[in-house]
C-alpha cells in the first residue's frame, strides 16, 4: 500500500500518510496511537478491526463518522479499499470505488494478516481458539472452502436443536436423519480441508520456526470425521445432553516442538515464536497462491524476544513484502527499516 488516508478513526482526526514498500517501523510512546494506526489500516484493507467487533469504537470519540482508506499497487494493479464508519449505521465498504456488500467480499480481494500479543491465545488457549484460528486460515488459503466451517456449524446447530426437540417429546427420531446426514457429510469435508490446509502450512511453519530457534515445530491434527454409524451409536447420549458429542467441532489441533506441546510446555517466548511463525507461514502460502504477499501488521511483536531472535525475525520480515511493525523505540529493530514512522497523538511523522 502506498497511501493511507484516515478521517476520525480512533485517535486520528485527519491523516494522510505515504507508505514505503518493505519493512516499516512504527514508533511512539505508550498510548501514542501505534496500535490505532495498524488497526485503521486493517479496517481499511479488511473491513474490520483485529481487536474489536464493535465498529462504533473505531470512530473518533466525539464524532459520528469516520473513514479509513488505503490505496496502492498490488501485483501491477492499482487498488483502493475504503471503509466508511458510522456510530449510527452499518459501515460501507468500497473497492476501487464500487460498493461491496460484505466484509468477506473485501477480504477475498486483499489480504492483511495481523499479529497482536492477544494472538498468543492461539497457542496458549483452549482447542476452540485454535480451531477458530485454523478455520480462518482455511477460509483464506482455500477460498472455495471458505464457507465450510460455517456450514458445518449451522448443520450442527440444527441437529442439536432437533435432538432437544426429540428429548422434549415434540418431535420424533426420523426428523433427525437429514441433519445427521448433513453433519456427517460436512464433517468429512471439514476434516479433509483442515488436514489439507495444515499440510500446506506445516513446511513453512517448521522452517520459519526453526530459523527462529524453535526446533522441530509441527502441527498435529489426527482427526477422523464421525461416520453415520458412529453418530447413530452415540444417539442415546446425544439425546440426553441435547448436543452432538462427536465431530470436528471438538477436534484438537496441536502445536508442537518435537514432542512438546507448546500450549502447556512452551515458554512465553516460544509461544510467541510459534504464533509469528504461523503468521509468516500463512503469508508465504497466500503469497504463492495469489502472487502478491499479504500486508503484514505486527503490533508489539518484537518485545519479549532476545536480540538474536529479533534480528532473525526482522531480516525475515524485510523479505516478506510490506510489513508494519510497532515498537516503543527504534532500537527494538536491529536493522534499518525501509521507513521509520514516529507517532504522537493524532499525528504520524515520517522519519
Ligand atoms: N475512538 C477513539 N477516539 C479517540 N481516541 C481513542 C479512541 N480509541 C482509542 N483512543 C485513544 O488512543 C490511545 C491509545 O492508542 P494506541 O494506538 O492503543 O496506543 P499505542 O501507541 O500504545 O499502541 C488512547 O489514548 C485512547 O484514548
Ligand atoms: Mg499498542
Amino acid at each position: 500500500m502506498e497511501q493511507v488516508s484516515l478521517r476520525d478513526v480512533r485517535s486520528y482526526p485527519r491523516l494522510e500518510l505515504a507508505l514505503e514498500p518493505g519493512l516499516v517501523l512504527v514508533t511512539g510512546r505508550n498510548g501514542a496511537g501505534k496500535t490505532n494506526l495498524l488497526e485503521a489500516i486493517h479496517v481499511a484493507a479488511q473491513g474490520l478491526s483485529f481487536r474489536t467487533r464493535q465498529d462504533t469504537q473505531l470512530v473518533r470519540r466525539g464524532t459520528e463518522e469516520g473513514l479509513a482508506r488505503v490505496a496502492g499497487r498490488r501485483g501491477g494493479a492499482v487498488v483502493e479499499a475504503e471503509v466508511r464508519l458510522s456510530t449510527r449505521e452499518p459501515k460501507r465498504i468500497r473497492w476501487n470505488g464500487a460498493a461491496l456488500g460484505s466484509v468477506d467480499d473485501l477480504r477475498s480481494r486483499i489480504h492483511a494478516l495481523a499479529f497482536t500479543p492477544d494472538r498468543l491465545a492461539v497457542v496458549k488457549g483452549g482447542p476452540a481458539t485454535r480451531r477458530a484460528y485454523f478455520d480462518r486460515v482455511l477460509a483464506r488459503a482455500l477460498p472455495s472452502r471458505a464457507d465450510l466451517s460455517g456450514a458445518y456449524a449451522a448443520a450442527l446447530g440444527q441437529r442439536n436443536a432437533a435432538l432437544r426437540r426429540i428429548a422434549a417429546g415434540v418431535s420424533d427420531r426420523a426428523a433427525l436423519d437429514p441433519w445427521t446426514d448433513q453433519v456427517a457429510a460436512l464433517a468429512a469435508q471439514l476434516v479433509d480441508a483442515r488436514a489439507r490446509v495444515l499440510s500446506l502450512l506445516t513446511p513453512a511453519f517448521a522452517e520459519r520456526a526453526g530459523e527462529l530457534g524453535l526446533e522441530q515445530a509441527a502441527l498435529a491434527y489426527d482427526a477422523e470425521p464421525p461416520s453415520r454409524t458412529a453418530l447413530d451409536a452415540r444417539l442415546p447420549r446425544d439425546l440426553e445432553r441435547g448436543t452432538t458429542g462427536l465431530g470436528p467441532h471438538l477436534d484438537e489441533i496441536r502445536i508442537l516442538a518435537g514432542d512438546r506441546e507448546l500450549r502447556t510446555y512452551g515458554s512465553q517466548g516460544e509461544q510467541r515464536l510459534a504464533v509469528l511463525s504461523l503468521l509468516l507461514a500463512e503469508a508465504e502460502l497466500l503469497g504463492s497462491q495469489v502472487g502478491v504477499p499479504p500486508l503484514l501488521l505486527l503490533d508489539d511483536a518484537l518485545s519479549e524476544l532476545d536480540a538474536d531472535r529479533r534480528r532473525i525475525l526482522s531480516e525475515r520480515l524485510g523479505t516478506a513484502g510490506q510489513t508494519l511493525v510497532t515498537a516503543t523505540g527504534a532500537e527494538a529493530l536491529p536493522l534499518a527499516p525501509a521507513q521509520l514512522l514516529a507517532v504522537t497523538p493524532g499525528k504520524v511523522r515520517r522519519g
